[in-house]
């Protein structure tokens, strides 16, 4: 399966070709380091010593620790100001450092694992003693997964230990796709930030779990449902709203809001000039992030690309209501696009950070 732009960070470890060329890269960190390699280094040395580390996925940017360090977890839900019932997903560099982590292993996660790692899914599965509680908000599963980024690859083969990391943003806000954002939101709380330029698929992981035999949905994400569901082989089941607290925990929080107050538009172009007479008269300053279909032109307009292409949605939609943020809009309307593939993903978040 292909994602757009995916393909850029493929299943290989970074090359010394690779690592040449985001040498100069522009770095935010005091460290004395002068290279990425050095900077890597440097940053998996910090995750040894208990420190929080941002550094780049395919995703988004991600706040790092030593997964099995309670000490440096407890850092992160500091650092984020995190409820400490939302669990954390272990990043690793690979299918068996995964293995290690879990007490089952079912041929379907080594399908998914074949199929999508390193990538946007992640599992979750019965956790092994080794995975403190802090880690797994106190569930008995912990969530696994591989992600596709060189550097984050190089920095998890070299800090040898797994990465717990959740977004590198402060509970609630967009999650951050380039460092400067991660940055505005921690601050020093950081040892060290690893800019990798912006983040390419731009929105978090889907999250699938086993519960009782029967592979579920937490998360819509950067792996089309659509994809994992062909690979199993059979629907994912959906979770009930009276279960979310105790199977999903992260979905039960406000998440993905900028300050401006995100409003969602179903139809075309006549109901958003609609809505945005209605609500300039009502509120003040007024953005518009609508398809090229539908878009109208202007300053205050953002398009990230067709209806159909919820894959340029995720790349850029959080990138957007940063920066519509920082220009000060009070309102930011929003087109709805359609609930398929990763426009499912992006639907899922507008529609939280519009509640
Ligand atoms: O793409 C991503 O997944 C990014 C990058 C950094 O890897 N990380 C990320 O982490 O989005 P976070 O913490 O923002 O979201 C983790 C999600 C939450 O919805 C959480 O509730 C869920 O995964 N999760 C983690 N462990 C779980 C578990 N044991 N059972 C159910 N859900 C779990
Ligand atoms: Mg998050």
């Amino acid at each position: 399966m292909t994602i757009r732009g995916y393909e850029r960070f493929s299943a290989h470890a970074p090359t010394e070709a690779f690592m040449a060329s985001r040498v100069g890269l522009r770095r935010v960190t005091t460290s004395e380091a002068s290279d990425l390699p050095a900077l890597v280094a440097e940053a998996a040395q910090a995750l040894r010593d208990g420190r929080l580390v941002v550094f780049p996925t395919e995703t988004v940017y991600g706040l790092g620790a030593n997964a099995l360090d309670p000490d440096a977890v407890r850092e992160i839900f500091a650092a984020k100001r995190r409820p400490a019932d939302n669990p954390l997903i272990v990043h690793v560099a690979n299918a068996k450092a995964a293995r290690s982590l879990v007490r089952a292993w079912p041929a379907e996660a080594q399908k998914l694992a074949d199929a999508f790692w390193p990538g946007p899914l992640t599992l979750v599965l019965p956790r092994d003693a080794s995975v403190p509680d802090i880690t797994t908000g106190g569930l008995d599963t912990v969530a696994v997964r591989v992600p596709a980024h060189p550097v984050a690859l190089a920095l998890l083969r070299e800090a040898r230990v797994p990465v717990a990391a959740p977004s590198a943003n402060v509970s609630g806000r967009p999650s951050p796709t380039r460092v400067t954002d991660a940055q505005a939101d921690l601050g020093d709380a950081v040892a060290v930030y690893i800019d990798g330029g912006p983040t390419n698929i731009g929105i978090e992981s889907t999250v699938i779990g086993l519960v009782d035999g029967q592979w579920m949905l937490f998360r819509a994400g950067g792996t089309s449902v659509e994809g994992v569901e062909q690979v199993l082989g059979a629907p994912l089941a959906l979770v009930a709203a009276s279960e979310t607290r105790a199977l999903s925990p992260g979905m039960k929080y406000r998440h993905y809001a900028p300050r401006a107050r995100v409003m969602l538009v179903e139809g075309g172009a006549d109901e958003m000039a609609r809505a945005f007479e209605r609500e300039s008269a009502a509120a003040g300053r007024v953005a518009i992030i609508a398809s090229r279909e539908h878009a109208p032109t202007g300053p205050h307009v953002r398009v990230p690309g067709s209806r159909d292409d919820g894959a340029a949605w995720g790349a850029s939609l959080f990138a957007m209501l940063r920066d519509l943020d920082a220009e000060g809009y009070d309102v930011i309307l929003v087109e709805c696009i359609p609930d398929v593939g990763l426009g499912r993903a992006v639907m899922e978040r507008l529609r939280k950070a519009a509640a």
